[in-house]
């Protein structure tokens, strides 16, 4: 496969460049972001995006931000850590990935009480590698797992964007159609549109054509049709934060196809890796949903507003699908099946 360089440093080492995938398909524009400010807006405005893909640029952020804090005691260094890492963390609520990261990232600086900032410099740069590597390996192996399930001609529908640029090679959701072309095997897809933000139209339909998997974009209220007429073998959707039930937040529409998945007796697949389980949530409900701006529904894309300005906008980032509706979920050590209390909590 084509490796599409998403999140990386630069060559200097000292600055983060990403590519702003608020331009795709049209154009491949790289940023090269070294403030505290671009980071968060990066994230914000969904330049990063996709659970996994946070995470990745959270840990290279940090070592990038590290390089710039006050090196003359450790104290003084470990402050800014902190505080730096409180900021970036607010960007977006849902996906546990950015905690989890700057967690890990924080880690090396608190386990390592005393030691000179120079020296934890490269021990950061070293964890954030650590954390895209592990990712890559997590995605592989995902991939090869739900390709376990497809058969030669299987079609897939899935929901947003779950792809390479969502996390790392190969991706998750559609881990296994890239893997499956990869291997010369003919799959096709169904990619949800997935309004507001077009994670489906402008990335998935993008990334599986690059892979050369047979992809067909529809608008998110056609998945009806597409399962009643017998077209979709298995839903396979990403996951944001997975509470210790199952219950999945994933983009907001997730749980409307899971519903339709259901009705029509097409197995409903979540793909993840373990950084995504949050076993600290109970519950579906112990999920915070992020809230975005109605502008994203009112008149984003349009050439002028399709709404009345005064129209009053319920726009909600994500939703939480119910683990009832779930047939499995797939992470880098298996497919774990309800009770998910039980398979969840024995990947830890
Ligand atoms: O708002 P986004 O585009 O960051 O939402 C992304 C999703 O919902 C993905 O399905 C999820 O993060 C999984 S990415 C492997």
């Amino acid at each position: 496969m084509q490796v599409v360089d998403h999140v990386r440093l630069n060559e200097a080492g000292d600055k983060l460049v990403i590519l702003d995938q608020t331009q795709l398909p049209n154009r491949m524009e790289y940023r090269e972001l070294e403030t505290a400010e671009e980071m968060y807006e990066a994230v914000k405005k969904l330049r990063v995006r996709g659970a996994p893909c946070i995470g990745i640029f959270a840990g290279f952020a940090m070592y990038v931000l590290a390089l710039r804090f006050d090196r003359s005691s450790y104290p003084a260094f470990a402050q800014q850590f902190r505080d730096a890492a409180a900021h970036l963390n607010a960007s977006r609520p849902t996906a546990v990935n950015l905690s989890w990261a700057l967690r890990r990232m924080e880690r090396v600086v608190t386990e390592r009480k005393g030691v000179a900032p120079a020296e934890l410099l490269p021990l950061l740069r070293a964890e954030a590698q650590a954390i895209l590597d592990e990712d890559i390996a997590m995605c592989t192996a995902i991939s090869e797992h739900g390709l376990s399930l497809l058969k030669e001609g299987d079609c897939v529908l899935t929901h947003c964007n779950a792809g390479p640029i969502a996390t790392s090679k190969y991706g998750t959701a559609i881990g296994p159609l890239i893997l499956g072309a990869e291997r010369g095997m003919k799959l096709k897809a169904f990619s949800d549109e997935t309004r507001p933000l077009l994670q489906g139209a402008r990335l998935t339909s993008w990334e599986l054509d690059r892979a050369g998997v047979d992809v067909t974009l529809i608008c998110d209220n056609m998945a009806s049709m597409v399962m009643k007429n017998g077209w979709v073998q298995f839903c396979f959707v990403g996951c944001d934060r997975v509470a210790a039930n199952g219950d999945t937040a994933n983009k907001i529409g997730t749980s409307g196809v899971a519903i339709l998945a259901k009705h029509y007796g097409i197995p409903f697949y979540v793909l993840g890796p373990t950084s995504t389980i949050d076993l600290s949530c109970a519950t579906g409900e112990d999920i915070k949903i992020e809230l975005r701006e109605p502008d994203e529904i009112r008149e984003m894309w349009y050439r002028e507003p399709m709404a009345p300005e005064t129209v009053k906008c319920f726009n909600p980032a994500f939703d939480v699908t119910d683990h009832s509706l779930i047939s499995g979920i797939i992470t880098e050590k298996g497919i774990c099946r309800a009770p998910y209390e039980k398979s969840l909590a024995a990947l830890f």
